[in-house]
């Protein structure tokens, strides 16, 4: 059986690290559609008007020494809510869920609109104030000179514009398990996702 994953929920609530173990448990490939949605809001940063940004994406544009900064994040969520560039970024995601071996996907709307049909979906979630924690030492780490009451206003924001629009909006597909791992520590949110992953297939 190929088996598809699909891991939606906010900004910084665990996604990524929940995703790529997920991958390894199951040997699947991963997909963080999020770095679509910030390589094409990258391009609007250097002048390149959105829809045509996404139209023409290339690998290239993926591998951006910048795309973790809190300025693409915000262009990414503003191109991300328009439809045309939404469109124009479906097919290769649908594609790389439909791979031989199986995949894992996360993002925003991919239990509800890119993989409706996964075998297992998730929506990750944790409070705002543990999600903006865990943001401000990432991008700390990485050298941002930031503050925690900006990382956290930065997140609310996107997370209003993410969950607002009227394309594919943020929200939980009826059939995702919710994983809230504001108490948890990352091995116990894995530990409790592989057993979910194992009993559903
Ligand atoms: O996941 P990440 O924080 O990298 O995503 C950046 C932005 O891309 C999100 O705030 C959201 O606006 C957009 N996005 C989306 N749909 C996805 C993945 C990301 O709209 N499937």
């Amino acid at each position: 059986m190929r088996l598809t994953i699909a891991i939606d929920g906010p900004a910084a609530a665990g996604k990524g690290t929940l995703s790529r173990a997920l991958a390894a448990a199951f040997g699947l490939a991963h997909l963080d559609t999020g770095l679509i949605y910030r390589a094409t809001g990258r391009r609007t940063l250097d002048g390149t008007a959105a829809i045509e940004a996404a139209r023409t994406l290339t690998a290239t544009d993926l591998e951006a020494a910048d795309l973790r900064t809190p300025e693409v994040a915000r262009a990414a969520s503003v191109v991300a809510a328009i439809p045309e560039v939404r469109a124009a970024l479906v097919d290769f995601q649908r594609a790389f869920a439909r791979r031989q071996g199986g995949a894992v996907l996360d993002g925003r709307d991919i239990g509800t609109i890119i993989c409706p049909d996964a075998e297992v979906k998730f929506f990750v979630t944790a409070s705002d104030a543990v999600r903006a924690e865990r943001r401000y030492r990432e991008l700390v780490a990485t050298g941002h000179d930031v503050t925690r009451e900006a990382v956290l206003a930065d997140l609310r924001e996107r997370d209003a514009r993410d969950s607002a629009r009227a394309s594919a909006p943020m929200k939980p597909a009826e059939d995702a398990v919710t994983l809230d791992t504001s108490g948890m520590d990352i091995g116990a949110a894995v530990a409790a996702a592989v057993q979910m992953v194992t009993e559903k297939t």
